[in-house]
């Protein structure tokens, strides 16, 4: 089996996680999870969105929060943004990298950002060219890639087709995201076979939610496609309100762990994320889909 030593995480728990709770989670409590996921040794976390705090409540102090974090210089700290007026307002938070995202569905982005694809494509192409004149970092993320809650299967072409006009605008970070969780292992392995054949510069990274108990796998599938950084989110937190069904990220402790044990390095350590789940267990009452924070006597090797 072919397998790179090291693979990068980004912890998305903090905003994919936290978004969908119905619950609204004091900011000091959001503030120190993003705390303690900074001692665990990943070094990229997506922290919050600046999207319309109507549509996401959850998210609706994403300022409070990013003045509040302590930010280690070593981490680079994420937010993600929708449109002009959230990149004005993350600007204003002295935010200096940016999830900029838009789905591969139509109908999909429609429901989540109420614009059409080529319209989001469009206004996100100038966030990009004013970020770029900031020296700012951009992750441009293709939400949707591989199923849509409302269209059914996406063509991959599609996909091919955004990722090659994300490049050309020299984007830092392209996130292939399976956003309601249904991807299988084929098609992740299909799809990132022909993206990692495009040779971006720009580094391809995979995002998967767990909806049908496949993301690890999915994760293996992509690594054998050469994808060394994944998304992932504390305990499997997670869903999007705008994507009907979707269960959590993939788990950030499972595929630490999974890696590890098969020798890939990440520089993370797994009991330092087993009590960042403990702490955001405490404000939560799903179900996590994680499943190592539930060995009782986790072995490692
Ligand atoms: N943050 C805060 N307010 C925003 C905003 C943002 N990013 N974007 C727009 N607004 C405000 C506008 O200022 C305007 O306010 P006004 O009525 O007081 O003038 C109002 O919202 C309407 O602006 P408009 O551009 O028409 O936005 P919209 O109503 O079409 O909503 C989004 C578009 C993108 C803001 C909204 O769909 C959204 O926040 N979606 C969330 C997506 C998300 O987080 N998905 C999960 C992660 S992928
Ligand atoms: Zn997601």
């Amino acid at each position: 089996m072919s397998l790179p030593k090291k693979v990068e995480i980004v912890e998305v728990g903090p905003r994919d996680g936290l978004q969908n709770e119905a619950n609204f989670i004091p900011t000091d409590e959001k503030i120190a999870f993003i705390n303690a996921i900074s001692k665990t040794g990943i070094k990229r976390v997506e922290t919050t969105s600046f999207v319309h705090p109507e549509f996401v409540p959850q998210m609706r102090d994403a300022q409070e929060v990013f003045a509040g974090i302590h930010q280690d210089p070593s981490i680079q700290y994420i937010a993600l943004i929708p449109n002009e007026k959230g990149y004005e307002r993350a600007l204003a938070s002295n935010v200096q990298a940016f999830s900029l995202v838009v789905g591969a569905s139509e109908t999909f982005n429609l429901h989540n950002v109420r614009m059409g694809r080529e319209e989001s494509i469009r206004v996100l192409d100038r966030i990009i060219a004013k970020a770029k004149g900031n020296d700012s970092f951009i992750r441009y993320c293709i939400a949707t890639s591989f199923w849509c809650p409302f269209e059914g299967k996406v063509d991959p072409a599609i996909v091919l087709e955004m990722v090659k006009r994300a490049e050309a605008l020299g984007v830092d970070e392209i996130a292939i995201c399976d956003t309601i969780g249904r991807a299988n292992p084929k098609q992740v392995f299909d799809i990132f076979e022909k993206v990692m054949a495009l040779n971006t510069q720009a580094v391809i990274s995979a995002h998967f939610h767990d909806t049908y108990g496949l993301a690890l796998a999915n994760v293996m599938a992509a690594l054998q496609a050469g994808v060394t950084r994944f998304d992932a989110s504390v305990g499997g937190l997670g869903g999007c309100p705008f994507a009907p069904g979707a269960a959590g990220n993939v788990a950030t402790e499972d595929v630490v762990f999974m890696l590890h044990e098969m020798g890939i390095e990440t520089g993370i350590d797994v009991s330092a994320l087993l009590s960042c789940v403990k702490q955001i267990q405490a404000f939560t009452k799903r179900e996590f889909t994680g499943h190592i924070h539930k060995v009782k006597a986790l072995q490692t090797t």
